[in-house]
C-alpha cells in the first residue's frame, strides 16, 4: 500500500483526488493539508465524501509531516506554491504529481510572463515530465516528477494530437474556442466567479490571451517538429463542470475527408483506455454531459466542405481527465499499476 499525501486538499480538485482514491485500492490517503481548515474532519468541507473518511482530518502543511506520512505527494496549490516546496520533497525520494501549473512550461521566462512569478526551482522545470499520458506515457512511468496539463490544455491537446502527429494541417493557423464550467476557478470566489455573476453566462475571457496557449504550443509544437502558433480564445459558461474544445484548422491536402479523420483518430487513439471516439447516431459530436464524473474524453473530427476546414472537438470533466482523475493515471504509471486502476467506473447520465 503507498502513502499519499495531499498538498490542497480542501479545494475542487483536492476533493476530487480524496473521492477517487477513497476506492483505489493500492493507496491510501494518509495526510491532507488545508491551512483554514486544520484538525476539521474533510467531510466537513467534502461533504459528499462522509463515512469513507471519518478518521482523517484536515492537517497543516508542514514539510515533516508531509515527508514522514507519504511516499507520493499531490500538489493541489494555487500558482507559484509548488515550485517551492516540491524540490524539497523530491530531495528526501518522494514523487510529486502536480496539479498547479509550477513545472508545466520549459522556458523560465513563460512563468513570470503568465504566472507572475520568478522559478525558485529552474533544475527542475526540464526534468519534470508533463502530465499528458496519450503523449508522454514512457516518460511519465520514470518520473520522479509529473505536471499535469491544465484542463483546457487538456481538451484542447486531445483534439488535435492526430491531426498534427499526422501533419495534415496547417500548424500556423489554429483557431481553438473552448467552453469551461465554473469549477475550473477552483473554490474561492471572486467577483467574477461568484455564482450571481457567473450563472447562466457565455463569457469570453482573457482573449487578448490566455495562458494555457502557452502549454499547448509547446506540446504541439514538441510532437510536430514545427512551429505550431494558436488562436485561442476561452468561453466561461454557466455550467459546474466541462471543459469542451472545438478547434478549427485547415488541412494542408484538398483530398482529406471524414472517413481519412474516422481512420486517424482510430489508429491514434483505438488503445487509449481513457479517449472515446464519436460515432454517429443521436449524440454524434463531444459534450461535456456525456463524460461528467469520469476521466474519459470524448473526441471526434470532421471536414467542413464548405469551408475546407477541419473541426476537431474534445469534451472532458475538468474536474477528472482535467486534473485529478490525469493526475490519478498519472500516479498509476509512475507507481507500475493498471492505468485504469481506481478510475474505472463510467460517466453520470443525466447530469
Ligand atoms: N479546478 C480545475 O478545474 C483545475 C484543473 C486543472 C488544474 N488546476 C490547478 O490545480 C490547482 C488547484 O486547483 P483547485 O481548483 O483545486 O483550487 P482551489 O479549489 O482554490 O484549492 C486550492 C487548495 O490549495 C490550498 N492552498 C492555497 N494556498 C496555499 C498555500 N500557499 N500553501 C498550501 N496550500 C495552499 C487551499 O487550502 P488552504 O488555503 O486552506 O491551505 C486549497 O485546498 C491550481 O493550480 C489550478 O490551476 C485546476
Amino acid at each position: 500500500m503507498f502513502r499519499v499525501g495531499i498538498v490542497g486538499a480542501s479545494g475542487y480538485t483536492g476533493g476530487e483526488l480524496l473521492r477517487i482514491l477513497s476506492t483505489h485500492p493500492d493507496v491510501e490517503v494518509t495526510i491532507a493539508t488545508s491551512r483554514e481548515f486544520s484538525g476539521k474532519p474533510i467531510s466537513y468541507v467534502h461533504v459528499n465524501l462522509r463515512k469513507h473518511y471519518t478518521n482523517l482530518k484536515f492537517s497543516n502543511v508542514s514539510l515533516e509531516e508531509i515527508l514522514s506520512k507519504s511516499d507520493i505527494v499531490f500538489m493541489n496549490t494555487p500558482p507559484g506554491v509548488s515550485h517551492k516546496l516540491t524540490p524539497k520533497l523530491l530531495e528526501n525520494g518522494l514523487k510529486v504529481i502536480d496539479l498547479s501549473p509550477d513545472f508545466r512550461l520549459k522556458n523560465l521566462e513563460e512563468f513570470k510572463l503568465w504566472y507572475g512569478f520568478e522559478h525558485e526551482s529552474p533544475d527542475l522545470v526540464s526534468k519534470a515530465v508533463y502530465g499528458l499520458p496519450e503523449l508522454h506515457r514512457e516518460e511519465i512511468r520514470n518520473a520522479d516528477l509529473v505536471a499535469c496539463p491544465g484542463c483546457n490544455a487538456t481538451s484542447t491537446i486531445l483534439a488535435l494530437i492526430p491531426l498534427v502527429e499526422e501533419d495534415i494541417i496547417d500548424t500556423l493557423k489554429i483557431v481553438v474556442d473552448v467552453k469551461v464550467g465554473s469549477s475550473e476557478a477552483g473554490r474561492k470566489p471572486n467577483l467574477g466567479s461568484h455564482h450571481p455573476e457567473r450563472a447562466n453566462v457565455m463569457r469570453p475571457y482573457n482573449v487578448e490571451g490566455h495562458r494555457h496557449v502557452v502549454e499547448v504550443e509547446q506540446e504541439l509544437s514538441l510532437i510536430s517538429r514545427k512551429n505550431v502558433k494558436v488562436v485561442f480564445v476561452p468561453h466561461a459558461v454557466g455550467a459546474i463542470r466541462g471543459s469542451l474544445a472545438t478547434c478549427y484548422s485547415f488541412p494542408i491536402e484538398d483530398s482529406i475527408d471524414d472517413n481519412m479523420l474516422r481512420k486517424i483518430y482510430a489508429k491514434r487513439y483505438g488503445k487509449e483506455p481513457f479517449i472515446r471516439i464519436m460515432g454517429e447516431g443521436l449524440y454524434k459530436y463531444p459534450d461535456p454531459s456525456n463524460v461528467l464524473g469520469s476521466n474519459y474524453a470524448d473526441v471526434k473530427a470532421v471536414v467542413q466542405e464548405r469551408s475546407k476546414s477541419i473541426v476537431s472537438m474534445c469534451a472532458i470533466d475538468n474536474l477528472m481527465k482535467g486534473s485529478a482523475g490525469q493526475a490519478v493515471q498519472c500516479m498509476n504509471i509512475v507507481l507500475g499499476f493498471d492505468e485504469k486502476r481506481g478510475l474505472d467506473f463510467p460517466p453520470l447520465k443525466p447530469i
